[in-house]
């Protein structure tokens, strides 16, 4: 499948990406986050609104101009993505969590700011787990609704990918091979994209659009499957 040979070939869908990182709250001026920059989630809203889709962007601490063409929802942390997502998913075509969601969260948030005691240590903090929106979206998906996900991987990128793509009941996973001579941090990205119908799309080096163009490709593939 050429990369935009299909011109408006979203047009009538509605799509939902989540970009951007969660933060977790500890008190009232401390929170627990990540380094996710939301470069590739606003490049997939950006390229979707260019093929006709209606974007819904849920974004997560992103110090971009929200993209044209998308409407974007602002969220702090994980529980308020997986609220803004869930609300987003009951009318969409498809979902992509592009977002670098927190794994956990303080246990107990402090309402007024930690003070330190004197002459004593801090103690730990607490954490719990939250909700896997991904995993969520793979058991109450409507039907005919394409869901992505995205990984990072180090080690055994494609056992542990198609391990995660089970395991999260999702259609398609985008697995950025992070090592060594792949760094973080840089506007390109390289991936391969797993299918749960068994396929495998190696994506080259390239700009985070050329990524976002092929992930689109592939879910326009996958809802004219399902809807003729
Ligand atoms: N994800 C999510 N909700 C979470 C954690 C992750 O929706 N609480 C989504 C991410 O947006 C991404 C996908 O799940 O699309 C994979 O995230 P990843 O961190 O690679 O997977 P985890 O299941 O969290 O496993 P681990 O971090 O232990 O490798
Ligand atoms: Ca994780």
């Amino acid at each position: 499948l050429a990369r935009g040979s299909a011109g408006r070939d979203l047009a009538g869908r509605h799509v939902v990406v989540s970009a951007g990182g969660t933060r977790e709250a500890i008190d009232p001026v401390r929170f627990i986050g990540n380094r996710s920059s939301g470069l590739q989630g606003y490049a997939l809203a950006r390229t979707a609104a260019a093929r006709g889709a209606r974007v819904t962007l849920v974004s997560a601490n992103v110090a971009l101009p929200g993209p044209a063409g998308a409407e974007t929802v602002a969220v702090g942390s994980a529980e308020q993505m997986r609220e803004a997502v869930l609300a987003a998913a009951g009318s969409a075509d498809a979902v992509v969590m592009a977002a670098a969601v927190a794994d956990f969260r303080p246990a107990d948030y402090r309402g007024s700011k930690i003070k330190k005691a004197e002459g004593a240590e801090p103690g730990p903090i607490r954490l719990v787990k939250n909700p896997d929106i991904l995993a969520e979206l793979g058991r109450n998906r409507r039907p005919g609704q394409v869901v992505v996900g995205f990984a990072a991987e180090t080690d055994d990128v494609l056992a542990n990918g198609r391990a995660k793509l089970a395991r999260k009941g999702s259609d398609l996973l985008v697995v950025n091979e992070v090592g060594e001579n792949l760094t973080f941090g840089r506007p390109d990205n390289a991936a391969v994209v797993l299918g749960a119908d068994g396929s495998r799309t190696e994506v080259p080096r390239g700009a985070k659009e050329a990524l976002a163009e092929v992930v689109w490709d592939l879910v326009a593939a996958r809802l004219e499957r399902t809807s003729s």
